[in-house]
């Protein structure tokens, strides 16, 4: 197939993007040409959390904004693009319905064929984007919002091997921050604070390392640490900067040593050659060392995408319609594509619960 030229939307959470891949479906790696993202942080800052009313307002005033800045990045027009590509779900619901309105419109008025995509197939098909990685490959994806362990076996193919049962793992960080006074996002305060830590001072529990399948929990970690903030502040009226390194040190080594006996088991179980990962966790130093450390163990490759595209953005996007586009089973969708709040990538396993501060999401 000739070369495409993909528009990309991303609008399921609180970033709004528009990228354009250009790919040649069925052939390694996409080129990505342009790549806007517009986050919310601010917009929402003041409520402590996403307000999916403010992101659905915010995405819909925004994509066209983001896709007219994409296609002058990449010096393009509207007639330069062979295909439209949006998240259909997974996410909140207002922000999805905003993106894939606006993908229909454009499509339906340029005449261009529409493809909704699952976010977490975006995801989980990332490493691809910029990486020469045949399947079946493991994928941890560890966000805020997402927290698994999924087979990648084909373009529509995936497998569910474990997930968290509560929080996601970067939900767990950005609490964890919160706990000990740091700022947001909590995963790099935390991971900064940590280096000079002792991480052996308290010993922080390993939540469900003793039960034999992959699925994850945090959220007793974090009672964990907070009981150990409570009890210093109790004896000694606060907390000094040792305590909050060896707090920070000592979760943060928790958390990666989880993640890694998890992923092992994952690979061993599943016999895949290789170890990808996603998400903003996985800018972690400790989390990603403890990962690379158990692909070289079990003999596997490790990939992880630039850290850009690990989180929220169209490119990602855009690359899972390329792949569909030289998959034969996969048809682009009609203008009665329909948004999905909920749309678990393994339709067969049975739900988990929980799954992370932004709703579960799959
Ligand atoms: O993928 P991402 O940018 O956005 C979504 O969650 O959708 O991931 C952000 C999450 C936040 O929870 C943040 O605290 C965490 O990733 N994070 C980290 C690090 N950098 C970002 N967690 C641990 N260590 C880091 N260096
Ligand atoms: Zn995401």
């Amino acid at each position: 197939m000739k070369a495409q030229v993909i528009l990309g939307l991303e609008s399921s959470c609180d970033d709004t993007g528009a990228a354009l891949v250009r790919a040649r479906p069925g052939e390694p790696v996409g080129e990505v040409l342009a790549d806007v993202v517009f986050g919310q942080g601010r917009l929402h800052a003041p409520f402590g959390g996403v307000v999916p009313e403010i992101a659905a307002r915010a995405h819909a005033e925004r994509l066209d904004i983001a896709t007219e800045a994409a296609l002058a990045e990449a010096g393009l027009e509207l007639d330069d693009l062979d295909a439209v590509a949006v998240t259909a779900g997974p996410g909140l619901i207002g922000g999805v319905m905003a993106g894939v309105m606006f993908a229909k419109g454009l499509a339906a008025a340029r005449g261009l064929p529409l493809w909704g995509i699952n976010h977490l197939a975006g995801h989980a098909l990332s490493p691809r984007l910029t990486e020469d990685l045949d399947f079946p490959y493991l994928m941890l994806l560890v966000s805020g919002g997402h927290c698994q362990i999924l087979g990648v076996e084909g373009v529509t193919r995936f497998r569910r091997i474990g997930g968290t049962i509560d929080d996601a793992v970067g939900e767990a960080f950005d609490k964890v921050a919160k706990l000990l006074g740091l700022p947001q996002p909590g995963g790099p305060a935390v991971e900064r604070e940590a280096e000079a830590g002792d991480r052996g001072r308290f010993a922080f529990p390993r939540p469900l390392l003793d039960r034999e399948d992959c699925n994850l929990s945090f959220s007793g970690l974090k009672t964990a640490v907070r009981r150990a903030r409570d009890r210093l502040v109790a004896a000694q009226g606060g907390l000094r900067r040792s305590d909050l390194a060896d707090i920070a040190a000592g979760f943060q080594a928790a958390v990666a040593e989880v993640l890694a006996e998890k992923t092992r088991r994952a690979l061993a179980m599943s016999g895949y050659p290789a170890l990808a990962v996603a998400g903003g966790v996985a800018a972690n130093r400790a989390v990603r060392g403890a990962l690379e450390d158990v692909a070289a163990a079990a003999g596997v490759r490790f990939v992880a995408p630039p850290l850009r595209f690990c989180t929220d953005n169209g490119a990602i996007i855009a690359w899972a319609a390329a792949e569909r586009m030289a998959d034969a089973e996969s048809l682009p969708d009609a203008l009665d594509l329909t948004p999905r709040p909920r749309w678990p990538l393994d339709e067969e396993a049975a739900p988990i619960l929980g799954g992370g501060r932004k709703g579960a999401k799959a």
